[in-house]
């Protein structure tokens, strides 16, 4: 698939940190039965590898994407455990040379300036991670991209929830939001999986982009 394929799965993609690598079997299930069937594994937890390898394996009809990926070597080892797509905070030019190399899995980078994105395209890319999103500007950001990247699209993080959510999917160079409130860590721990179909199904159902 390509960046835009990905970012287009989903108006949400939930960003998750998991400690226990065999919850993520359940997890990812639960977002399906959302509504939702796409998911950034963060590698921030020692669980992280593994419950990118376990999805890939036992929910094929989920999108796994692996986040927080900062060097070549996390890239490699996402790839090998069966990513679908890799996410990156910001990006080193190193990075984005191993990702264009492989040509295999899609990176999104992580961008925050014009001058990041001016970098990154010269390496072919144009689909980008605006992280994080509220504190560098957010909507407003967004909209002065507009201008001189106008085919640009982003997936802002970072201080989404589903009240300002609808504010950043209305942009046109938005193809989709990302963030960790559909995933609370204490319901991931305890197993409430329900309550986490509930939240896909609420934060799909509140979306009035028109
Ligand atoms: C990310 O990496 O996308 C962010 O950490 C999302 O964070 P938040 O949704 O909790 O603000």
């Amino acid at each position: 698939m390509t960046p835009r394929e990905i970012l287009k799965v989903s108006p949400i993609i939930p960003v998750i940190t998991i400690e226990n690598a065999k919850d993520a079997i359940p997890l990812a299930k639960a977002l399906i039965q959302g509504g939702i069937n796409i998911m950034e594994i963060t590698l921030r937890s020692d669980a992280g590898l593994e419950a990118i390898r376990n999805v890939a394996k036992e929910v094929p009809d989920m999108v796994v994407g692996a986040g927080t990926v900062i060097n070549t070597k996390q890239y490699d080892e996402v790839c090998e455990a069966g990513a679908k797509f890799v996410i990156s905070p910001g990006f080193t030019v190193t990075l984005l040379q191993h990702a264009v190399s492989k040509d295999d899995i899609p990176l999104i980078p992580g961008v925050t300036t014009a001058s990041e994105i001016m970098t990154a395209v010269e390496y072919g890319f144009d689909t980008f991670k605006l992280f994080p999103a509220n504190i560098v500007g957010g909507v407003t950001l967004l909209k002065a991209f507009r201008g001189p990247f106008k085919d640009i699209k982003f997936c802002p993080t970072g201080g989404i929830t589903m009240n300002n959510m609808d504010e950043y999917l209305k942009l046109d160079n938005v193809l989709c939001v990302g963030g960790t409130w559909l995933t609370p860590k204490e319901e991931i721990t305890n197993h409430r999986f329900h309550n986490i179909v509930k939240f896909c199904e609420k934060a799909l159902n509140s979306i009035i982009v028109c």
